[in-house]
């Protein structure tokens, strides 16, 4: 009967207490056959019918066991897997793309829309805030905001796992969510929201995940200062009807806010800037094993085709791309300081001389 055994193990096979008790019943119907050898040849056709359907029966029971759980799951994971159809996808590109299935809803029809993850990487008062608008002006491109600002989401790794996981699964809600149709998901993390401080973890994070950045950086760092300072000005005056604006909309807006013109300390400014470029230089160091793409404040400024590239980057089809955001330092930076003389002094002949005289490397 080694013949009869060879074909019900691979039936069973794949492991596990059903399959066992089904090779156990094989065997036994095969005994039935050898015993009906000696009866006449009615008696031999019955019992052989009965086998037949006996083992028919218990083959059916098998299947039903096996199907009600492990079976059926592998049977939904590659329909699902036929379903959304990977072979034009390149094959170094296959690591970024994504189909996520929210707890909270389903993106029915777009369910095989690939989706990518990235993260707009940047630091205060370099325009993240413009270019975010920008992005999500886009039809497919989801950008959920600064939403490390809150202290708890970044407190430890676990916390920030749990909160990205949430983004790029993109059941996180907020006024940027767009339709199941979403092909690029991400968020506005500035680099110290937990991003420097847990920097191994994050890009190990990305990587894993196929989590693509944009790091978006300003390059005049003096220019930057200035807007922070009057920032900070502007959040205990709120010079706009009592509310404190970090971006404005309108013209006459953004020239109130402009009309303070901070006096900067010249015996910490050097090293205030130094401080600023290294803690910069370092972060982008420690995260250059991510997929990314760089680019400058400034030169989005003088070409907005530039934006181009950042949709190529987030393979979404490129389109004109708006903000509401108006621009408050829109002077030279001479007529933006209140001690200009001193600061050009403090600078000149400096390794940051140029960020005095090449205003927007225009
Ligand atoms: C997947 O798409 C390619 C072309 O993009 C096509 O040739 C192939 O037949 C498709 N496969 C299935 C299973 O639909
Ligand atoms: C962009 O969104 C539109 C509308 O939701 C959808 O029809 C289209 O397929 C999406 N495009 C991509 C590339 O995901
Ligand atoms: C991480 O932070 C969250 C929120 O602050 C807290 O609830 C959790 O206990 C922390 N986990 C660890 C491992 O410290
Ligand atoms: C998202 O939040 C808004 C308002 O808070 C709510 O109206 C909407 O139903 C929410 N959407 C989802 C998918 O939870
Ligand atoms: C203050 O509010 C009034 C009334 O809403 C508006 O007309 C005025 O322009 C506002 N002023 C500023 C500086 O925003
Ligand atoms: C300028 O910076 C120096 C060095 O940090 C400090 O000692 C000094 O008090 C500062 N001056 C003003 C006016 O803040
Ligand atoms: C603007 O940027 C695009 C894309 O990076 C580039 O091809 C083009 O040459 C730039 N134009 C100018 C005038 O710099
Ligand atoms: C800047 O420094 C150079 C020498 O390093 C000097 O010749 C020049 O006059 C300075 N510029 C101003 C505006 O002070």
């Amino acid at each position: 009967m080694g013949g009869s055994k060879a074909e019900e193990k691979p039936a069973g096979g794949g492991g596990g207490g059903e399959d066992w008790w089904c090779y156990q019943f094989g065997n036994k119907d095969a005994l039935i056959v050898k015993s009906s050898k000696k009866s006449p040849l009615a008696l031999r056709m019955v019992v052989f019918a009965m086998t037949m359907i006996c083992g028919i029966f218990i083959c059916t029971m098998c299947m039903k066991q096996l199907g009600s759980d492990s079976l059926s799951r592998i049977v939904k994971i590659e329909v699902a897997e036929q379903l959304c159809n990977k072979s034009a996808i390149l094959h170094s590109e296959v690591h970024f793309v994504h189909y996520p299935q929210p707890i909270t809803y389903s993106r029915s029809e777009c369910k095989c829309t690939p989706v990518r993850f990235f993260a707009i990487i940047s630091s205060q008062r370099s325009g993240s805030g413009w270019f975010e608008t920008l992005l999500n002006s886009h039809m497919n491109v989801s950008s959920n905001g600064e939403i490390f600002s809150s202290k708890e989401r970044r407190s430890n790794i676990s916390s920030i796992t749990k909160t990205l996981d949430k983004v790029y699964n993109l059941d996180w809600n907020s006024s940027a969510s767009k339709n199941e149709c979403t092909a690029a998901v991400g968020l506005k993390w500035m680099l110290n929201q937990g991003l420097v401080a847990n920097h191994a973890d994050i890009a190990d994070y990305f990587n894993r995940r196929g989590v693509s950045a944009i790091f978006l950086f300003r390059w005049n760092l003096l220019r930057q200062l200035v807007s922070q300072l009057a920032n900070n000005h502007d959040r205990y005056l709120k010079q706009l009807n009592g509310t404190h604006k970090a971006h404005v909309h309108t013209a006459y807006e953004a020239s109130i806010l402009a009309r303070y013109k901070p006096r900067l300390n010249t015996t910490s400014l050097i090293r205030s800037l130094k401080q600023v470029d290294d803690y910069t230089r370092d972060a982008l160091e420690n995260l250059k094993s991510i997929n990314h793409i760089t680019i400058y404040y400034e030169d989005l400024i003088r070409n907005r085709t530039k934006l181009l590239d950042v949709l190529d980057f987030l393979k979404v089809p490129r389109s004109k791309l708006v903000s509401r955001h108006v621009k408050i330092h829109t002077k030279p930076l001479s007529e933006q300081i209140e001690n200009w003389d001193e600061v050009y002094n403090a600078l000149n002949g400096t390794q940051y001389e140029s960020f005095l005289n090449a205003d927007y490397r225009i």
